[in-house]
């Protein structure tokens, strides 16, 4: 079966015409050439942009001189609100200092110690799930945020805070749908902002909260009563370089950083996931069955083969952070092209995912590809759910187990099935359904 996309316009249009299919769907509107293209130049009065799908230069701007070429500071404006100057949107030495600090939290084989709290959310979220005809997107990103809630905080998200930060980061993104494509669509200085004011007191009240739970966290800290959580282990490391700790106002960033950049995309993955397995019998009978491995023991994970599978071939036709931007900080030339200062390079999983040079087959879901050489060349060349380079994401394995281990649980206890609705791609903060993903859900006996 085709993993459905959206059909792109096939030429360029006209820039108010792109600009209304922007705010539509940015996924539509974009041309479909790009998932042939090398490279794409969209210039107007507002913007000029260069659209990277060549790996060579990829390499060059995420990983070879990653300094020339930083986060947009466009992206900024949308999620400043709520993210203060946390890790997602800082740049520069502040940049380096936040990973120094953070990057121990996730390194290697800590991962292992938030297994209980994935496993715990897995399990939860497995009995919490109604049969019959669900929206599966509210429900995994109710899963998502337990996730990031119990290795976090020790806590569930049905926990009262929890559940109050929960709540108002689902208002947050409603009333600010589009501002991870900012970068892309930098509307004029004059033009009224949709629900800015609103997108401005609920990052207000989501911060308050979040400063709570970090308030009683130092306390908790300084009375050697602190569970041994992500939380503890990020409050408590000092900066290799500086000797210093994150005060209280910057944790209260980075864990907005972490709930926002941790919980929306797991659950942008895991909802296309289950509704690829509804529609593949045969691979869904394969990771059902892996249900049996789960066990309290972290070993069990690399026995998850077809889930891990599945959950790659997700996260390549569907891959949460649909597009990301750095900006040239100087004039350069992409493939004998100038590109000024200031051009906005858009780097898009979504077409190099999709990408027509790059992938065999490549709207089809097939996690058996995995096993093949081709696709593990394609994956060196141009797989990047999770970015790469110095600023990839942190999170990449943790997100990994917890998509492996929702997957396997989920499945095990349900059996699903598709509905009529087919699922309409659209790129939001992640990438969402035009009208939700509805699976019908029996459990197994
Ligand atoms: C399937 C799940 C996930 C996907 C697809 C994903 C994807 C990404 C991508 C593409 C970026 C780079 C964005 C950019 O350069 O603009 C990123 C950054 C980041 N991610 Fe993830 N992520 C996932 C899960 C997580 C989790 C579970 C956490 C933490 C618990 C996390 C924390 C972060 C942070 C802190 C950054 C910013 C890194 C920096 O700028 O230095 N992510 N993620």
């Amino acid at each position: 079966m085709t993993a459905p996309r959206p059909v792109g316009t096939q030429g360029r249009g006209t820039f108010l015409g792109l600009m209304r299919g922007f705010r539509r769907d940015l996924l539509s509107a974009l041309p479909e050439r790009l998932y042939g293209a090398w490279m794409a130049e969209f210039r107007n009065p507002l913007i000029h942009s260069f659209f990277c799908n060549d790996p060579s230069l990829l390499r060059l701007v995420l990983q070879e001189r990653p300094e020339d070429f930083p986060k947009s500071r466009r992206m900024r404006e949308g999620l400043a609100p709520l993210l203060g100057n946390g890790v997602f949107i800082s740049n520069g030495p502040e940049w380096a200092h936040q990973r120094r600090i953070l990057d121990p939290a996730f390194e290697g084989g800590r991962v292992r110690d938030s297994y209980a709290a994935i496993l715990d959310a897995a399990r939860a979220a497995a009995r919490r799930l109604p049969a019959g005809e669900v929206d599966i997107e509210p429900q995994a990103a109710h899963a998502a945020a337990d996730v990031i809630f119990r290795s976090l905080f020790s806590m569930p998200v049905e926990h009262r805070i929890a559940a109050d930060v929960f709540d108002a980061f689902r208002e947050h993104q409603e009333a600010q749908p589009l501002v991870n494509l900012a970068a892309l669509l930098p509307l004029p200085r004059w033009l009224p902002r949709p629900h800015s004011r609103r997108t401005r007191s609920t990052a207000g009240r989501i911060r308050a909260q979040i400063a709570q739970l970090v308030a009683d966290r130092r306390a908790a800290i300084r009375t050697g009563t602190a569970p041994a959580d992500l939380a503890t282990r990020i409050m408590t490391t000092p900066d290799p370089e500086t000797g210093q700790c994150f005060s209280e106002a910057e944790m209260v960033d980075q864990v907005a950083v972490l709930f926002l950049a941790g919980h929306e995309t797991s659950a942008s993955v895991l909802a296309w996931a289950l509704w690829l397995l509804a529609e593949h019998p045969e691979w869904q009978a394969r990771v059902a069955a892996e249900a049996a491995l789960l066990t309290d023991d972290f070993a069990c994970v690399p026995q998850l083969k077809a889930s891990r599978a599945v959950f790659r071939e997700a996260l390549r036709l569907y891959p949460a952070v649909a597009m990301f931007v750095r900006e040239a900080t100087g004039p350069e030339t992409f493939r004998g092209r100038a590109v000024p200062r200031g051009a906005q390079l858009v780097v898009s999983p979504w077409h190099l995912h999709r990408h027509q040079r790059l992938w065999d087959r490549p709207d089809i879901f097939d996690p058996g590809r995995w096993e093949t050489p081709e696709a593990k060349a394609s994956a060196r060349a141009a797989f990047l759910p999770f970015s790469t380079g110095p600023r990839a994401c942190p999170g990449a394995a943790l997100a990994m187990v917890e998509g492996q281990v929702m997957l396997a649980a989920i499945t095990g206890a349900h059996r699903l099935d598709p509905t009529a609705r087919r699922p309409q791609p659209v790129a939001r903060l992640t990438i969402r359904a035009h009208d939700g993903i509805w699976l019908r859900l029996t459990p197994r006996t």
